[in-house]
């Protein structure tokens, strides 16, 4: 297995072909997707989407959204990366865990780690986030990992969403 980097409690490693269940797995609760406005997870979307977007990504950007699991014992407990937008030529930050997972701190851990990996190995100018307002827990994340509110902005599915960025030079790891 190919580590791409870690934090205190958890490591990034690449998705492959393979990992279809565990990406249905984690979609396939409706609080999970409450946020995110994808459609119902079907194991025929789930592996359209791990064939034809996130594993490209690694080769066509050199960077994606990453397997997280827990260092103590393995567990896969949901993904964070980066993606390259290129309707607005920006790198955006997302995160999503598994509910049970939620509240332990993690989401913070991941994300700092996650432009922490942006900024010192690959050298990323800025990255980007966006959420929901009414996701209060994710927006928490970008404000704590100190990305500056840019604006609310209309995104890609027509919601107005909160959007934040943080350059090279403002982060402290
Ligand atoms: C959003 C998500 C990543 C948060 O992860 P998490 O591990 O629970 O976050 P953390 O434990 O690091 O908490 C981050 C902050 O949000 C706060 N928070 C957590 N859940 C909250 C909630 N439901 N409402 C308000 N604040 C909340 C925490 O208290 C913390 O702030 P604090 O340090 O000031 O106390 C997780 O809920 C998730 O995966 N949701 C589904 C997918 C999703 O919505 N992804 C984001 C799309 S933009």
């Amino acid at each position: 297995m190919n580590i791409i980097f870690q934090s205190p409690r958890l490591y990034f490693r690449k998705f492959t072909t393979e990992d279809v269940q565990l990406l249905f797995d984690l979609n396939n609760n409706p609080n999970v997707i409450k946020y995110v406005h994808e459609p119902t997870p079907t194991l025929e979307n789930i592996t359209d989407i791990l064939h034809n977007v996130i594993v490209p990504q690694y080769k066509l950007y050199g960077h994606g959204r990453w397997s997280m699991h827990l260092k103590s014992n393995d567990e896969f407990i949901g993904w964070c990366g980066l993606k390259y937008l290129k309707k607005f030529d920006e790198v955006d930050l997302g995160y999503r865990f598994k509910e049970e997972y939620w509240g332990k701190g993690y989401g913070y851990e991941a994300a700092k780690a996650t432009i922490d990996y942006g900024f010192n190995g690959l050298k990323l100018a800025t990255i980007y986030a966006r959420a929901l307002p009414e996701n209060t827990a994710s927006w928490k994340i970008m404000e704590k990992c100190k990305m500056q509110y840019v604006d609310n902005v209309i995104d890609d599915d027509g919601l107005m969403v909160k959007k934040y960025k943080i350059t090279n030079g403002q982060f402290e790891s």
